[in-house]
């Protein structure tokens, strides 16, 4: 790789995650890397291929004898962490691959075949990047459900053959042509596919009714507060209420009314022209949320990616959609009440009063965490009441206080500092330009916050923090106390008199990621947790129906943290509490997401997502990828993938 060339999407996720010390002292880094190459020596783990992923952890162990003891409430034995080129899970489990990017969802869509794909072929079958993965059963089965998931972004370098790298110069993939940006814009959005389970094996029923795929080119109905605002208007909607497809859909959730909530991520990589972005009356907006960043070539063939074209269209996107997955024919929703931002996920829990409250991370370093309370009242009864129940409601911010309370502080227009005099003229302005009123408010930075879900058993709130290697000594804060914080924390968040709906809240943090061995990183795992029970970067995350959390991670690699990212069970109560244990590893070069149970704890689904991506300074393409997961055919690049967990012969996960 040349100096001023890096695969494209390292460069995407260098955009947030640039180092901020240039000082010659030894970094946290420096640490760990020496840390890790003693133990690869000791233990000759790193560079181990394939390793079957049936090993038990005794078998790889060799026999060592400092095997921690299991914890109480996950019963499982724990897995060893590995740098390898396939998936593993704890014994005494399958993990199935269910679908690849690639797969059959429409009925008419062609065998997957790499080196001939078409717009006509990926529009129909299972897009890329597979991130949110939520169940959503069927007569109340756990056995038969539609599955959701959503396709978060598409890695070009292992898509396409002989596309090359991207050029950190020019931004952008010089040999990306038109067809090359139609199967780009097909293989984003989502799923719906309908699945059943015959004694531990999954399947996707072929010629489902339900089977839809949403794209960057579906039709969208925008609605709540935004929908008609001056800023939504364009040449194609002057009406601001429509608009053409969602992207980069990162995590998400589902209701109790039997939606998909997925959400608008890093929408600002996707428009151009920095040169209109500068000069455009809504420069100040622009840039604070960091557009254009110019990651794609959409704005080549499709000008409303281009800001001097069509300066309104980015405020139409970074929003969360509603969709209604048991009619493949219903129009999927954006809802503006639930602010503007790039949106990771969409937790969410009926409040005690019955109203419906949803937490929202916004992905970036220093940017903040919301909750939304509808005015109205969930209907269990009659879902169908529910079907705008998103559009009226308040948007709050948090503000973290160092004597471990905080408040909610709601964005509401002509409130506060939210009037004509700081260019707010409604509801509609508050919302798209949510983090403008949310910095008025004197929200807390944060540590780039990820997925938040509330815990049903306990009323706890839990929310992933993946990192920020952009604080420093002097913006540090009780609530985001690491300078450089390189491996992210979970923040734990207790609402006023069990109201999730209350002003205010108290916090503390569970746990601060990193390893607990080099005391500079900080890291507070229980003691109990074992050499492969620590983790780094804490990304998504599910609570079982027992109540018990497991954390899904995003940017451990083998100079990062000496294992791959995967699935860690984490305990939240009792002495036992941070005490984290390794049950699942991704493939090299890939993320986990999409963590979901089915409600009878049978099965949990996890979604793999860019394996062989290219990771520690090491380029992976097409031809020459990092692993070729999960089908291992020698002229097959990798494949995102969802995988299903079930126990061996049946039964609850880790009981
Ligand atoms: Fe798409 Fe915040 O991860
Ligand atoms: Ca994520
Ligand atoms: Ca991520």
């Amino acid at each position: 790789m040349s100096a001023n060339e890096t695969p494209h999407t390292l460069a995407f996720e260098e955009l947030e995650d640039t180092p901020s010390n240039n000082s010659a002292n030894p970094t946290i880094g420096d640490l760990i890397e020496q840390r890790l190459t003693r133990r690869a020596i000791m233990s000759g783990l790193l560079g181990t291929t394939a390793i079957a992923a049936t090993l038990s952890p005794a078998v790889l162990l060799g026999g060592c004898s400092s095997q921690p003891s299991t914890t109480p409430s996950f019963n499982f034995e724990e897995l060893l962490s590995v740098i390898d080129d396939n998936h593993h899970v704890a014994e005494g489990y399958n993990a199935d691959v269910l679908i690849r990017w690639g797969d059959k969802v429409l009925p008419q869509a062609p065998e997957f075949d790499p080196y001939a794909q078409t717009p006509k072929s990926q529009a129909a079958q299972f897009g890329y990047n597979n991130d949110f993965v939520g169940f959503i059963p069927l007569n109340g089965s756990s056995s038969h459900g539609l599955l959701v998931v959503n396709h978060e972004y598409t890695n070009e370098e292992l898509m396409f053959e002989n596309i090359g790298i991207q050029s950190r110069g020019k931004k952008r993939f010089k040999d990306i042509d038109e067809k090359h940006v139609e199967i780009e814009m097909l293989a984003h959005g989502g799923s719906v596919i309908e699945i059943k389970r015959s004694k531990d094996k999954w399947a996707v029923l072929e010629n489902s009714s339900f089977a839809r795929r949403i794209t960057a080119k579906t039709p969208m109905k925008i609605s709540g507060p935004a929908a008609g605002n001056n800023k939504m208007k364009t040449r194609q909607d002057p009406h601001g209420t429509t608009v053409i497809g969602m992207i980069n859909n990162c995590a998400g959730a589902t209701t109790p009314w039997g939606t998909w909530l997925t959400c608008e991520e890093n929408f600002n990589g996707y428009f151009w022209n920095k040169n209109a972005a500068r000069k455009s009356p809504d420069a100040t907006a622009l840039k604070r949320y960091g557009i254009p960043a110019e990651r794609y070539n959409w704005g080549q063939y499709h000008h409303r990616f281009n800001l001097a074209k069509e300066p309104n269209e980015a405020n139409r996107f970074g929003w969360v959609v509603e969709i209604d997955p048991t009619d493949p024919t219903s129009t999927p929703k954006k809802r503006t009440a639930l602010g503007r931002f790039k949106h990771e996920g969409a937790g969410n829990i009926i409040n005690g009063d019955g109203r419906f409250i949803i937490y929202q991370g916004d992905d970036q370093h220093f940017e903040y965490i919301y909750r939304f309370v509808t005015d109205d009242k969930v209907d269990k009864t009659n879902p169908g009441n529910n079907k705008d129940l998103l559009d009226k409601g308040t948007l709050y911010v948090a503000r973290f206080n160092a004597d471990g309370s905080g408040i909610w502080l709601p964005l509401e227009f002509a409130h506060g500092p939210l009037t004509m005099a700081s260019g707010f003229h409604s509801q509609g302005d508050v919302l798209i330009h949510a983090r403008l009123a949310a910095d008025l408010l004197g929200a807390t930075k944060m540590d780039r916050p990820e997925d938040i879900k509330a815990n049903e058993k306990t009323g706890k709130v839990y929310v992933m923090l993946t990192n920020n290697t952009k604080r420093n000594e002097n913006s540090t804060d009780p609530a985001n106390p690491r300078a450089d914080n390189k491996f992210g924390h979970i923040i734990e968040i207790t609402p006023g008199g069990g109201d999730h709906a209350s002003p205010i809240f108290h916090w503390d943090i569970l746990v601060q990621c990193g390893d607990p061995e080099i005391a500079q990183v900080g890291a507070t795992f229980n003691p109990e947790t074992s050499e492969h029970g620590w983790f780094g970067m804490p990304d998504n995350c599910a609570i079982d129906a027992n109540g018990r959390l497991w954390i899904a991670t995003d940017g451990n690699t083998a100079k990062k943290t000496g294992r791959t990212d995967g699935i860690w069970a984490i305990e939240t109560k009792g002495k036992a509490r941070g005490t984290s244990k390794l049950f699942f590893s991704c493939p090299r070069g890939a993320e986990m997401c999409g963590p979901t149970f089915t409600p009878d704890m049978e099965t949990f689904f996890v979604a793999v997502q860019h394996p062989g991506q290219s990771e520690d300074g090491a380029v992976s393409t097409f031809g020459n990828p990092s692993t070729r997961w999960p089908d291992f055919k020698p002229d097959f690049p990798p494949r995102p993938a969802v995988v299903a967990i079930t126990k061996k012969g049946g039964g609850k996960i880790a009981i």
